[in-house]
């Protein structure tokens, strides 16, 4: 079934909500108002690596003229179910004198990231006559841009790639990282590579479509931008947060361009997130372990944003983090909108059954009974566990105990009891 079936909150641009096929006729008439100014380039660089991150609005046009310009033998374009139905199609139109171009549409959501999906879409390239000068193009959120870039890594063993992300996710976040990535029963994105895109198009009016809640999932990356390594943004980020996610392109583009910045920042010197840039994976020890357990209930970046929180209360509890820095966590993620509550049926043992795969085990030599977390000593200062990772083995027990007391309320918790008007 479509995806669509089940989204309730669409947004027009200044903030009400419209029914799925109001979205799709919304995403036409956005199509024919044609172009809108051209698109600016931001230049990345990691290390040794490069490539354009073009950023604008309604420039489909704009798009096209730069594909035309990568002289493909042929355009694979890869979507899901959502972002197909909506936008892809305006895409292949203009693509259609460019180069042959084909759409491949998955189910949308987690679940699609697998290596099943990677090897029937390989087959479906191959039969279709892909060849080392095809362009592989991700047209979507995190989920296609993860297997339509390890797809691009792996077939002839490296064939170009561009991201025309459609998400806040991907166009503040995981368009700006090379790891490209499949999940495994054993964990999220176990299996994977480094491959760096030709491209990045980030088209801002591809947002006006998106649901609220994932909206919501790709500010809770970028809240988590400043609480680690952003902070002159608390400003900008606490006086435009609406629990209610409704933003004008202005705010959006200020919001995706602050995820780029940051994460360039990072990156300059770190391009496979192995030393420095892990700070990005603050939240995500306990987020994955979550997301992981739920089956795909909560966004990705709600789930990071329960990490958050967890980490921030360990923190707390170790006295390392002042009280203020922890309560902040909970005031931006409630002002996105988001519950600090763990979902429905989940169990804090399934939480930490999950744990034990948590891949960034790979980076320290951790004892069974230990976790490798990123934690906060302040606002936009992390712990350098050994001076080079920002990592710190934290007791197992002691994860436990704080995933019990704030996110499942099994004890009383703290930060609710002086936040009464928060919860
Ligand atoms: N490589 C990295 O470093 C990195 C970084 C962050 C996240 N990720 C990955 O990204 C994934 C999460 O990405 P996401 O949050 O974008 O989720 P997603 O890709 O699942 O997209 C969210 C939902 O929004 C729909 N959608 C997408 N664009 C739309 C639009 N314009 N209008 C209407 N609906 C639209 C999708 O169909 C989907 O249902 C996770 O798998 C995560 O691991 C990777």
């Amino acid at each position: 079934m479509n995806a669509l079936d089940h989204q309730s909150e669409h947004r027009p641009g200044s903030g009400g909500h419209l029914p799925p096929r109001a979205a799709e006729q919304w995403a036409r008439d956005q199509d024919a108002r044609g172009n809108g100014e051209p698109m600016q380039r931001i230049d990345l660089s990691f290390e040794d690596v490069a490539y354009p991150f073009w950023i604008g609005s309604r420039c489909t046009g704009e798009i096209a003229a730069h594909l035309d310009a990568m002289a493909a033998s042929s355009l694979h374009i890869v979507t899901d179910r959502n972002v197909g139905a909506l936008h892809a199609g305006t895409l292949a139109g203009h693509l259609r004198d460019v180069a042959p171009v084909s759409v491949w549409t998955l189910p949308e959501g987690e679940m699609t990231k697998s290596l099943g999906t990677l090897e029937r879409l390989a087959c479906q390239l191959l039969d279709a006559g892909a060849d080392r000068k095809s362009v592989v193009i991700a047209m979507g959120g995190g989920v296609v841009g993860n297997i339509a870039g390890l797809l691009a890594a792996v077939l002839y063993r490296g064939i170009r790639l561009v991201h025309v992300p459609t998400t806040l996710m991907a166009m503040s976040d995981s368009v700006i990282s090379l790891k490209q990535a499949v999940n495994m029963p054993q964990g999220k994105n176990l299996v994977g590579c480094f491959h760096t895109p030709s491209a990045v198009f980030a088209d801002t009016a591809y947002l006006m479509t998106l649901p609220a809640e994932h909206l919501r999932s790709g500010l809770c990356e970028i809240i988590k931008n400043v609480l680690t390594i952003d902070a002159d943004r608390l400003s900008f980020l606490s006086a435009t947060l609406d629990p209610s996610a409704r933003y004008d392109e202005t705010t959006l583009v200020r919001m995706v361009e602050a995820g780029v910045v940051a994460k360039q920042r990072v990156m300059i010197d770190d391009k496979r997130e192995k030393g420095r840039a892990i700070v990005f994976e603050y939240g995500h020890t306990v987020g994955h372990a979550i997301e992981l357990a739920c089956g795909g209930r909560l966004s990705h970046g709600e789930a990071v944003g329960l990490g958050m929180v967890v980490a921030a209360e360990v923190a707390h509890e170790l006295g390392l983090l002042p009280g203020e820095v922890r309560d902040l966590h909970y005031r931006l993620l409630r002002r996105n909108g988001v519950a600090i509550r763990a979902p429905e049926g989940l169990t804090p043992e399934a939480v930490m059954t999950a744990l034990r795969s948590d891949n960034k085990r790979g980076y320290v030599r951790a004892g069974a009974g230990e976790i490798p977390m990123i934690l906060l000593r302040g606002l936009g200062e992390p712990l350098w566990g050994n001076g080079e990772q920002p990592l710190t083995l934290v007791d197992a027990d002691l994860v436990g105990a704080m995933l019990r007391r704030h996110l499942f309320q099994l004890e009383p918790s703290h930060s609710m009891q002086e936040f009464p008007c928060l919860s």
